[in-house]
């Protein structure tokens, strides 16, 4: 598959990853006997479910993370139709599992280039996810010993097609000179993106941590349009950010909203809307975690792939999860920002400044 935009939106209308996650979760929840445990319960709330994981399959589900999995991994069967939600119960409807076998041209697809990476990562995670449920320490963090799965993971084509998008609507033609902030950079995957869409614009790069920055530098068509902020400038997520109030045109957030704990998300909006111009946006690339009215998250592959994503990368250090995009409406604007764009089942966002 060439990279090119036509190849790469052939490619992803397909919902390879979507449809091989979605076996894969499926496969971990039979053979982890968590099918098993729903069966015998038959008709279950939320709590049930987590006590019964926790007695049958020696779960250890007393912290918020492990305890959001069980969530999303139960909706995530009700989305695939194993489950169903009556009266606000489950109830359990499978009979046997029931796969989602790719062709052999699917196949050869999945694992190339432009997907193997993602698909990798996640399959590592769900191979992980027993144990973290039992209580093993997450299997990734923001280190220097897993900056290269980050690498591998964090280059696929859909993230790469979505960051297109979101540097090409970030300044809607004003990009001459434009100061952009590129907020957890990362492996350089927004930087690459932002500078081959927009050109000279003058990027700011922040992360909390400097393991990615060797790695960033490399990748990029112009280092010397970068100013790097060393990171112990910021400490992080409910950190102010060490920039005086209106320094940018722009910034850029991409893939790390599902970091920011939920208590302190006010206060990190907050603090962008701050270092952003009048007239400035911030653009965010995240999943909005599927809503019941399938409103937001309209596409059935993308729900799927987006629990199966959530549950996945949960066992990685600082995961918070996907947020629902009524919440982080009311959120962006309780803020002051105007919601300009919301794209592609909620996980393209433009927000102005006015
Ligand atoms: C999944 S990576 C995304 C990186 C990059 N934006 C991209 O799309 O390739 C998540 C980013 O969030 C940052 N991050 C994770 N936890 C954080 C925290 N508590 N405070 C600040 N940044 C954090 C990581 O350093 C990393 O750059």
């Amino acid at each position: 598959v060439k990279r090119g935009g036509q190849d790469i939106r052939r490619l992803l209308a397909l919902s390879l990853s979507h449809k091989r996650l979605t076996d894969r979760l499926l496969h971990f929840v039979w053979e982890e006997g968590v099918a098993r445990t729903f069966a015998a319960l038959g008709r279950f709330s939320p709590g049930d479910a987590a006590s019964a994981l926790e007695r049958e399959l020696g779960y250890d589900l007393r912290d918020r993370v492990r305890l959001r999995m069980v969530r999303v991994l139960t909706d995530f069967l009700c989305e695939c139709g194993q489950v169903e939600m009556k009266d606000g119960c489950y109830i359990w409807t499978a009979g046997e599992c029931p796969g989602c076998v790719l062709s052999d041209e699917e196949e050869a697809l999945a694992a190339g280039e432009a997907l193997g990476g993602e698909l990798a990562f996640f399959e590592g995670c769900i191979a992980h996810a027993g144990k973290f449920l039992r209580g093993a320490p997450p299997l990734y963090s923001f280190d220097s010993g897993a900056a290269h799965i980050w690498e591998e993971f964090l280059g696929n084509a859909e993230f790469n097609f979505a960051r297109q998008v979101l540097a090409k609507m970030m300044l809607a033609g004003q990009n001459g000179g434009a100061r952009v902030l590129d907020l957890c950079y990362g492996p350089g995957f927004d930087i690459l993106h932002i500078q081959q869409c927009l050109g000279d614009v003058r990027v700011t790069a922040l992360d909390f941590k400097d393991v990615f920055r060797n790695r960033a530098l490399g990748r990029i068509p112009n280092p010397a349009g970068v100013e790097w902020i060393d990171s112990g400038r910021w400490q992080g997520f409910g950190s102010p950010l060490p920039f005086e109030d209106g320094t940018f045109d722009a910034a850029f957030f991409a893939c790390a909203d599902p970091y920011v704990p939920a208590e302190l998300r006010g206060f990190v909006y907050r603090d962008i809307f701050r270092a952003l111009k009048r007239g400035g946006s911030v653009n965010i690339l995240s999943h909005s975690y599927p809503d019941p009215e399938k409103k937001d998250v309209y596409d059935p592959w993308v729900r799927k792939g987006t629990l199966c994503h959530d549950f996945s990368e949960s066992v990685c250090e600082g995961w918070q999860g996907f947020y629902d995009a009524a919440e982080s409406r009311g959120l962006f604007e309780a803020v002051g920002f105007v919601i300009g764009d919301v794209m592609m089942n909620a996980s393209v966002w433009r927000l102005d400044k006015p």
